[in-house]
């Protein structure tokens, strides 16, 4: 869709900001541009649109090449997301909204009426920011503005210049989500600057990591984490990166354990004796619609077949029962506790370890896509999952040298 090929671009002053650069964005792909201060990526994207002319090289946009389309027609089909926002701050949030849409001659009808439907998307209502102007927003809320402008004219391509750049991390984060969710649906290609690598990690589908006016690494961000190809790539990443690929390794049913299923209904004594020829700790218990309801721990065993012990005696049923109002025998939920921590197959694990620490859980629970529990994912498990991915990279590295080693050898 995005297509650069050799592309250089040197300013008049001698200064070489992109070098040789070769690079495809694909249809619905978003790509990260990473890279620090100065690298060249602002020049990278500009070059896209025609704000700037390459001085060799060429860009193709759907097969076409851009320096014969008209840069007025080629911008329609680009929404833009400038760094540092560049809201008009005489303009109203709805105006600066329809800024294309206006440029494009649309009646004011219209234009408010998608305006107003953008800014929805993006989460801000309308009614009650519409009017207002730029200066009357938090960061978050004018970069949010930013994007639904950028989005006015629905364009197929999307350049962003760091458009989360000027907000706290909290912040965002929440942006970033939402954008992703917005993305999910709209697939629009995109290519995305930032100069952060967890931001890049995060949304990218494909990284393209940049030092000085070129590409040093360009593949998915488990890769670009897992298998630096340059030393100085290892160290943009940084020594911190298996905490960062917990954010982009996805929990498998082959990291869960099973621990015994119990549901609130059972009586308590079964329950009790499957634990015990299992060997739990701990059982799972679902309520009568198979949701999850909590656990059954080790001491609702222990506390009672202690008792036992002391006495001596066998448990007493019958005590038992009038303790429970006359005939019904305890049942698993007379001491289930209740545990709501679990999350959908497929989440990263930075996600189930952030639960368990929000839970103060020693498990999650996982769940299928029709809610069904498919097991539960413990620390131990958690940094064995971390451990398959890390050492699936470097398998994956393994093998493509060797492959290389065979080509050259024949
Ligand atoms: N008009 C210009 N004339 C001369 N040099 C320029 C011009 N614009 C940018 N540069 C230089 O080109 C290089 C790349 O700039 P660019 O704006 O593309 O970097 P960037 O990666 O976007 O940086 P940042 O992360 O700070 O936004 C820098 O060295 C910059 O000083
Ligand atoms: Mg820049």
């Amino acid at each position: 869709m995005i297509r650069f090929e050799n592309v250089t671009k040197r300013y008049p002053d001698g200064t070489t900001a992109v070098h040789e650069l070769s690079l495809e964005v694909a249809r619905g792909e978003l790509v990260t541009l990473v890279g620090p201060s100065g690298c060249g990526k602002t020049t990278t994207m500009k070059m896209v649109n025609r704000l700037i002319e390459p001085t060799s090289g060429r860009i193709l946009l759907d097969g076409e090449d851009i320096s014969a389309v008209d840069p007025v027609e080629l911008r329609r089909r680009i929404g833009y997301v400038i760094q540092q926002v560049g809201l008009f701050p005489h303009k109203t949030v709805l105006d600066n909204t329809a800024t294309v849409p206006y440029l494009l001659g649309w009646s004011k009808t219209e234009r408010r009426k998608r305006a107003a439907e953008l800014l929805d998307l993006v989460g801000l209502d309308p009614s009650r920011y519409g009017d207002r102007y730029p200066d009357q927003l938090s960061g978050g809320q004018r970069q949010r503005v930013g994007v639904a402008r950028a989005l006015a004219a629905d364009p197929p391509v999307l350049l962003m210049d760091e458009p989360f750049g000027a907000v706290d991390p909290v912040v965002r984060e929440h942006l970033q989500n939402e954008f992703l969710k917005l993305q999910s649906t709209l697939h629009k290609t995109v290519l995305f600057v930032t100069h952060d690598i967890e931001e890049a990690v995060r949304l990218g589908d494909r990284i393209a990591v940049y030092g000085d006016g070129r590409i040093e690494q360009f593949d998915p961000p488990t890769k670009v984490l897992g298998a630096p190809a340059t030393p100085y790539v290892a160290d943009f990443v940084g020594a911190d990166r298996g905490l960062k690929r917990l954010s982009v390794t996805a929990i498998e049913r082959g990291d869960l354990e099973e621990p015994p299923v119990v549901h609130l209904d059972d009586p308590l004594d079964k329950a009790r004796a499957r634990m015990r020829s299992e060997g739990a700790r701990w059982a799972v218990v679902l309520d009568d619609a198979d949701e999850l309801h909590g656990w059954l721990g080790a001491d609702a065993l222990g506390t009672d077949a202690g008792t036992a012990a002391d006495t001596g005696a066998e448990p007493d049923t019958t005590a038992a029962a009038k303790a429970a109002g006359e005939s019904a025998p305890p049942t698993v939920a007379d001491h289930a506790r209740r545990m709501e921590a679990w999350l959908p197959l497929g989440s990263p694990l930075k996600q189930a370890f952030s639960s368990m620490l929000q839970h103060d859980a020693g498990w999650i629970a996982v769940l299928d896509d029709a809610d069904r529990f498919v097991g539960v994912l413990t620390p131990g498990r958690l940094h064995e999952a971390l451990r398959r991915s890390i050492d699936a990279d470097e398998r994956d590295v393994r093998r493509e040298e060797v492959e290389l080693e065979t080509v050259s050898d024949a």
